[in-house]
């Protein structure tokens, strides 16, 4: 069985939907660590609550290669093999990058590369796009950047607002990063380039 890392900074509902998956049986994995750099993510209490081990690593004041040290030793003495970025609101290092090459995953709310960076949903609603959607992709040393695994649609209603746009993405979101890490853990796909080809 895999074991999977979580990095979180906020409320932690992809998490969740990842937890909830496993407990399932949908997703064969194990959360060996959920970790956060802010002590006060709900995402940390609702790991807590499901008995995972939960760990803050506070971020704020600290320069991010010391940081980045700290978090990917947590990751090792928990025997991490895929770390998730589940609304971790930091850029990793190269550094940190580095040492787990293309085991590292993202989601972000937009159809990257559209709307990279903060509030996507709303940057996507504010341009006037008819569909948006999310992204679960590798990540490199750039911002929402990484050769993309899969993406999900969802139009944008004439109904909508930002809020819920963003409500529909997160659906999505939470069926999309599942999948992703199930194709990532099974091995079935290849990386040409950009351009990840799936099994
Ligand atoms: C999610 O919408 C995720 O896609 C986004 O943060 C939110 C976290 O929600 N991530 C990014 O914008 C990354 N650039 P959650 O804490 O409920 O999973």
């Amino acid at each position: 069985m895999k074991n999977l890392g979580i990095l979180l900074s906020g409320r932690g509902s992809n998490f969740e939907a990842i937890a909830d998956n496993i407990a399932a049986g949908k997703l064969d994995a194990k959360i060996a660590v959920v970790i956060s750099n802010r002590a006060d993510a709900p995402g940390l209490e609702s790991a807590r609550r499901r008995g995972l081990n939960a760990l803050v690593i506070p971020s704020k004041g600290r320069p991010r290669e010391d940081h980045d040290h700290e978090v990917v030793a947590a990751l090792r003495a928990h025997q991490v093999d895929l770390i998730c970025l589940a609304g971790y609101m930091r850029l990793l290092s190269p550094w940190f990058v580095q040492q787990f090459p293309n085991r590292i995953l993202n989601i972000h709310p937009s159809l990257l590369p559209a709307f990279p960076g903060l509030e996507a949903q709303k940057q996507a609603f504010d341009y006037g796009v008819k569909v948006s959607g999310c992204t679960v992709h590798f990540v490199d040393a750039d911002l929402d950047h990484g050769a993309i695994i899969l993406q999900k649609t969802v139009p944008v209603l004439d109904t909508d607002d930002d809020h819920t746009l963003a409500v529909r993405i997160l659906e999505q979101e939470h069926i999309a990063y599942s999948e992703a890490i199930r194709i990532v853990l099974e091995g079935k796909y290849s990386i040409e380039g950009r351009r990840v080809r799936l099994a």
